[in-house]
């Protein structure tokens, strides 16, 4: 298949380029130097000299405070550039398969997310990320919309500076700060090898629509960090926060914890338990020498940032 993946040198785009690279495909990566999705001419340029079979979207504004302050901009992003790639997967013939996220829920809910919820964002993020899944939805004729949450993977996440909750974590603690972390959200931490391995077998079937793919279970940021912090084998001063502690003005889910049952429902979800993602994420890092030197008994402090 002939995959053009946009966004291919973010966090979860390039683990996207790379899965359908080991599958076979003919895989071409695109990033924002040469396309705009904001731009219909830009997108459409990039694919009529591509002609692709699918396009696999990842771009976004999704720096949730900056959407909140700049929340034309990410109407652009996130709404009219989804638009675009759907208007022309039409004239053009191609399958788009559309990251969204989690933030499209309220949290109110208190049990996992099924597909047939009904949204209602929070925040900026989580509505401009919805204009974008309509889009697809009632535009193009072949559509996968992948709802995700909680990203953490090798490669930098551009939005939020090179980083993700589990280098942070890490990152702060080596300076020596005090961790307080909130107890008060819960969600699934993800790592973007496995939505990679996951949508590669989506886009082998063509059963359309909306998905959710994210990790199995569920925990809290703080229970994310004691985890990490366990498996790394450090000993922590973490403290658990609230949501209301931060100086934050953006409202988030509390809880935005998503189940697979499109995939369940046909059999295809290959999703492990986060604790076994974040495992093999820091094997990953250790590996490539990333994984920081720790003393034992520091005490560090930080406040909590937002993922
Ligand atoms: N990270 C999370 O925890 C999380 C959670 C739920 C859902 N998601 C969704 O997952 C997707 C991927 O996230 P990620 O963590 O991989 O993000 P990322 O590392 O920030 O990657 C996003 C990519 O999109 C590109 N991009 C941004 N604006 C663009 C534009 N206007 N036109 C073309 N390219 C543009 C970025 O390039 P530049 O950096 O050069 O602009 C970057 O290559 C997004 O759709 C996001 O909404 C993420």
């Amino acid at each position: 298949m002939r995959v053009v993946v946009i966004g291919a040198n973010g966090q979860l785009g390039a683990d996207i380029y790379e899965k359908f690279l080991e599958h076979g495909d003919q895989v071409i990566p695109l990033d924002h130097s040469v396309i705009e999705v904001k731009d219909y001419n830009s997108v459409k340029a990039n694919m009529l000299r591509l002609n692709p079979e699918l396009v696999i979207n990842t771009a976004a504004m999704h720096h949730v405070e900056r959407c909140e302050e700049e929340p034309e901009e990410a109407f652009l992003v996130n709404g009219i550039g989804a638009r675009n790639i759907a208007l022309l997967s039409n004239e053009l013939d191609y399958t788009v398969m559309h990251i969204s996220t989690d933030y499209v829920f309220d949290g109110l809910k208190n049990s996992p997310y099924v597909e047939s919820d009904s949204p209602n964002p929070l925040n900026m993020y989580g509505y401009s990320k919805l204009i974008g899944e309509y889009f697809v939805r009632t535009i193009a004729e072949r559509y996968y919309i992948v709802r995700v949450s909680g990203l953490y993977g090798i490669n930098p996440c551009r939005a939020k500076g090179g980083r993700n909750f589990v280098t942070s974590m890490l990152t702060m603690a080596q300076e020596g700060k005090e961790l307080r972390v909130v107890d008060d959200e819960v969600l699934t931490p993800t790592y973007t090898t496995d939505v990679a391995k996951q949508l590669v077998i989506l886009s082998r079937v063509q059963d359309y629509g909306l998905y959710h793919v994210t990790s199995q279970g569920a925990c809290t940021w703080y229970e994310f960090a004691q985890k990490i912090f366990q498996l790394t084998d450090m000993k922590v001063s973490l403290a658990r926060a609230e949501q209301g502690e931060f100086s934050t003005k953006v409202l988030r889910p509390k809880y935005s914890v998503l189940e697979n049952a499109h995939l369940k429902s046909l059999d295809l979800d290959g999703m492990p338990h986060w604790e076994d993602g974040l495992k093999r994420y820091l094997n990953a890092l250790k590996r490539d020498g990333r994984l920081p030197k720790y003393g034992f008994n520091a005490k560090w402090k930080c406040a909590n940032s937002s993922f």
